[in-house]
């Protein structure tokens, strides 16, 4: 990482409670993830501008969307069941998506925040659902586009999703779905219901 690029994010998370949520992320992470946290924080607040999502809401979602990545499942799962968070049969099938409904309980319980939208967007960041916010969208999209991601459709992705949301979304969605379904794993009602959804609406890619 260059050192503008540094100092740049440093100058980003110097107030309270940004510089505590930093230390609390760099010390629960690995030094990849840590890094991919502050790169989706970074793409998140990039994409709120550019759609007119809340730029604060996205720098809180972006930074700590993956805040229990490192969490072992065992004990991520127990952190959800202590919770008032009801598991589906396709949730507890699902264990990828257990950090992000982790991370969702961590941010309301934890660290108290109650804002509804930024904790649907960490909640959802890794299936989507049907009727996702503009923050929600910026989140899930910005995890795919950050600068550290580098799968080989990533440049694509970041064009199309640069150009709109929607179609971002439903690229997104066949990509990942495809990926799913090749590698024969589960696939979750609500990633099939985020994709149903755009297609009922017509969004093509263009
Ligand atoms: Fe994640
Ligand atoms: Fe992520």
């Amino acid at each position: 990482m260059g050192e503008s690029k540094k100092s740049r994010r440093q100058a980003m998370l110097l107030d309270s409670p940004w510089s505590e949520y930093d230390q609390m992320l760099e010390q629960r992470l690995s030094k990849k993830r840590y890094k991919h946290s502050l790169a989706v924080m970074e793409r998140a607040i990039e994409l709120a501008r550019r759609f007119g999502a809340d730029e604060e809401k996205a720098k809180l979602a972006g930074l700590l969307h993956d805040v229990m990545k490192d969490t072992e499942d065992k004990i991520l799962l127990q952190f959800i069941e202590d919770s008032d968070i009801l598991l589906t049969y396709a949730d507890r099938a699902a264990p990828q998506l257990w950090h992000a409904i982790g991370a969702a309980v961590f941010l309301q319980k934890r660290l108290g925040i109650v804002d509804e939208d930024v904790l649907a967007a960490v909640r959802y960041h890794t299936t989507g659902r049907a009727g996702m916010s503009l923050l929600e969208k910026v989140v899930y999209l910005a995890d795919l586009t950050s600068s550290d991601r580098d799968y080989g459709d990533v440049a694509k992705t970041r064009r199309i999703v640069d150009r709109d949301l929607d179609q971002g979304m439903l690229y997104s969605m066949k990509f990942l779905i495809g990926d799913l379904v090749a590698r024969g794993r589960l696939l979750h009602p609500d990633t099939l219901a985020c994709y149903d959804e755009l297609v009922r609406a017509g969004v093509q890619i263009s």
